[in-house]
């Protein structure tokens, strides 16, 4: 049982014994992971502290109190509206991530499916491409909104033609990504928006990845195909700023085209004995960190800054993707457009988890994708420097791999290859839905890595894997 101390510690031991705990964690610093954190530079981090901190405990809550954080969450969507091509009806709210993003368009267009009439009989049903990201079918499932997968193209972008085939009168909503987690490719926006706006179904963009990148790109001279508001039909986006908007962990934007969409969005309670309650987003309290440290970001980057960004990372993209290229028995899967991509083995005797398995043995945390089987990476200014030797590295696990086809059959490699190809999905779903109830359980078990020592997870699916994979081989 573990107790609050009965006597509180001093705060440098307090503080020791964090850093050390920090030991086992994933290396961002050196570009060694290729997800979950988005580094500019140790400077630009003591800046957005700075920034953070000063905020560090008002709420956002209630903007009547905290008015600075009101004008720094106004400003925050002013400007990205514009840096979205939106007019001056477009409003929005800060959230706290992509996933909060995802979740309220789902509320928010059922709730206005459910305002019209005509709607009574709803069942609500979204449209979503099935690489769209897993947070929408979070949505789906939390909101009771019935998720409408549509396959994709060889090259990963939406079939458009199943998409419209698919809508009918539960239609509240079409999703399409600006670019794709897995595949960083961009799905045809201008063609979606346009059913869109024929058949009056709302359509939202996920511009999650792409919002704070994709812009600067096409301002320094990159062809990209209309993702945003000047796309007829688009009636709300989302960006996140805690990834290549360089702000603080927490937060992301939601714009909409109008009120007539965002105010479907607020939650309003007028008979709380609490008092009358109202909150535009989905959390109640609301940290006023995040939102001084995306307002301060913006600013303090600028144009500029983020053009001169998107210029240093797609070289260091290019660089990586023409390096993959030419590796003979790995091939970039699709056309990324921007500076998230995947790979995956054209040698039937390559098996790319294994290289993956390789990779991290090399001290790279690696991402995993499945259906088809690939590596992924999103390219950061942290991976400048290391791109050179990852490329090396990678080259060597291939040969490592070639000569050690057995690698394919033994620990990780094996374990993703039968979770990626195992028909019984729900298998694997209840396998995980376990391994959470032990994670989380009284006793905290942590996901392993492969010296079987207890660890926090790289990403969090990657963790789940390793756990399964050690369950496997313990039970021989
Ligand atoms: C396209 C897209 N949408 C939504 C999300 C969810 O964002 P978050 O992890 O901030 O909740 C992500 C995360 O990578 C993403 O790539």
């Amino acid at each position: 049982m573990t107790s609050i101390p009965l006597k509180g510690k001093p705060h440098d031991e307090i503080l020791d014994n964090m850093q050390s705990f920090r030991s086992q964690d994933a290396d961002f610093l050196t570009g060694r992971t290729w997800s979950l954190v988005y580094h500019l530079s140790q400077e630009h981090d003591a800046f957005l502290k700075k920034a953070h901190n000063l905020y560090f405990s008002e709420n956002a809550l209630n903007p009547m109190a905290f008015k600075s954080l009101k004008r720094f969450e106004h400003e925050v969507v002013k400007m990205a509206a514009d840096l979205l091509n939106g007019d001056n009806s477009v409003v929005g709210t800060m959230t706290s991530g992509g996933t909060e993003s995802c979740l309220l368009p789902v509320m928010a267009y059922r709730e206005l499916a459910r305002s019209k009439k005509r709607w009574r009989k709803l069942r609500p049903e979204m449209i979503a491409p099935e690489s769209v990201h897993v947070a929408w079918e979070k949505a789906a499932r939390y909101f009771n909104v019935k998720m409408v997968s549509i396959p994709l193209k060889a090259d990963f972008t939406v079939d458009v033609d199943i998409l419209k085939m698919k809508m009918n009168k539960n239609t509240i909503l079409i999703v399409a990504s600006a670019p794709s987690y897995p595949h960083g490719v961009i799905d045809p926006i201008e063609e979606i928006g346009q059913i869109a706006c024929e058949k009056h179904i709302p359509f939202h963009v996920d511009s999650c990845l792409g919002g704070f990148f994709l812009p600067f790109m096409e301002q320094i001279g990159y062809l990209i195909p209309p993702f945003d508001f000047r796309c007829k039909g688009v009636t709300s986006i989302s960006a996140d700023i805690h990834k290549y908007g360089f702000g603080a962990k927490g937060a992301s934007v939601l714009l909409y085209k109008n009120m007539a969409y965002l105010k479907h969005q607020f939650f309003i309670h007028q008979n709380w004995p609490g008092g009358i309650f109202a909150s535009p987003a989905l959390l109640g309290t609301r940290p006023g960190g995040p939102i001084a440290a995306a307002w301060a970001a913006m600013n303090a980057i600028g144009l500029t800054g983020y053009q001169q960004m998107a210029k240093n990372v797609m070289a260091t993209t290019e660089r990586l993707t023409n390096g993959i290229n030419a590796i003979q028995g790995l091939k970039i899967l699709g056309k990324p457009q921007m500076s998230v991509f995947a790979y995956g083995s054209t040698d039937p005797l390559i098996d790319i988890f294994a290289v993956g398995d390789v990779m991290e043995n090399k001290g790279w945390h690696i991402d995993r994708l499945q259906r088809p089987e690939g590596l992924h990476a999103m390219v950061t200014p942290a991976h400048e420097t290391v791109a050179d030797q990852y490329l090396k590295d990678l080259k060597n696990a291939l040969e490592f791999v070639k000569n050690h086809p057995e690698l394919a059959s033994k620990g990780n490699a094996a374990m993703y290859g039968m979770i990626a190809n195992v028909p019984f999905r729900g298998l694997i779903k209840k396998q995980i839905q376990k391994m959470m109830e032990k994670m989380y359980g009284a006793d905290g078990e942590m996901p392993m890595d492969n010296s079987g020592k207890a660890s926090l997870p790289v990403r969090f699916g990657t963790g789940i894997l390793k756990w399964l994979s050690k369950k496997k081989s313990s039970n021989g």
